[in-house]
């Protein structure tokens, strides 16, 4: 047990996607997991171990934004060993060559700051993608047909922003989609010498207004969880 996860040592396996919203990590276990068991429901963050493929995982939430996520992936690595990280998440479009329900890969995740900022302090750290398991997943998304882009997407740190300007600096340095997590994921998972990845589908577009209707989230997110899956174990 840690303060934040209440699973038995043991109960979480070395590999570990990681949905922002707990339901979905619900849904992903039950769905694509064999004998998917309940580990943790602390703060009602859940997290679910079962296998696939004869292989075990974990399916944890991250809650939402890099605090939340950087209180779990601390753990999961630290206290329970955790050797491969795999965000499957939403994010938004910030290019017109990137539509929605389209895949991109993160190789690279830029912020304005992430909860490692006071250790980086003037470093201009560059987090980034574990590679083997970023060529898996695109191999897994283009076999599956999802239009898929690979490169930088942006971790913001609010949702609601009052700074139009840094988005419009990100889609001039051809970042691809924002988000608030995986940078933070980068940089614990670096610290520690475990992979990490991000997978996200595009829900909503930041140019277009466009957003993906709702009877179509559950399909893209299936993807998303089948391409992690597959990449984790290529
Ligand atoms: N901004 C931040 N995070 C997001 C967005 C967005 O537009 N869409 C999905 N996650």
């Amino acid at each position: 047990m840690t303060i934040h996860i209440g699973a038995k040592p043991g109960d979480i396996a070395q590999t570990v996607l990681m949905p922002g919203d707990p339901y979905r990590a619900k849904w992903a276990a039950e769905t694509f997991l064999t004998a998917p068991r309940l580990v943790n429901e602390v703060r009602g963050m859940l997290g679910f171990t079962g296998t696939w493929r004869g292989n075990e995982v974990t399916i944890h939430g991250s809650g939402m934004g890099m605090p939340s996520l950087s209180i779990y992936a601390n753990e999961l690595i630290r206290d329970y060993g955790a050797k491969t990280l795999i965000r499957i998440g939403s994010c938004g479009g910030m290019q017109n060559s990137v539509g929605i329900r389209d895949v991109i890969v993160a190789m690279t995740a830029s912020s304005v700051s992430t909860p490692s900022r006071g250790i980086f302090r003037e470093l201009n750290f560059a987090p980034c993608a574990d590679w083997s398991l970023l060529r898996a997943a695109v191999t897994a998304a283009e076999a599956k047909g999802v239009t898929t882009h690979v490169g930088g997407i942006y971790s913001a740190d609010v949702f609601y922003d009052e700074r139009p300007d840094l988005n419009e600096q990100m889609t001039r340095h051809g970042i691809l989609g924002v988000e608030m997590e995986a940078a933070e994921l980068y940089n614990v998972a670096a610290r520690h010498g475990v992979r990490a990845l991000a997978v996200l589908t595009v829900s909503d577009h930041l140019l277009t207004g466009e957003a993906l209707p709702s009877e179509d989230r559950e399909k893209s997110f299936g993807d998303m969880v089948e391409i992690a899956l597959e990449s984790a174990f290529a």
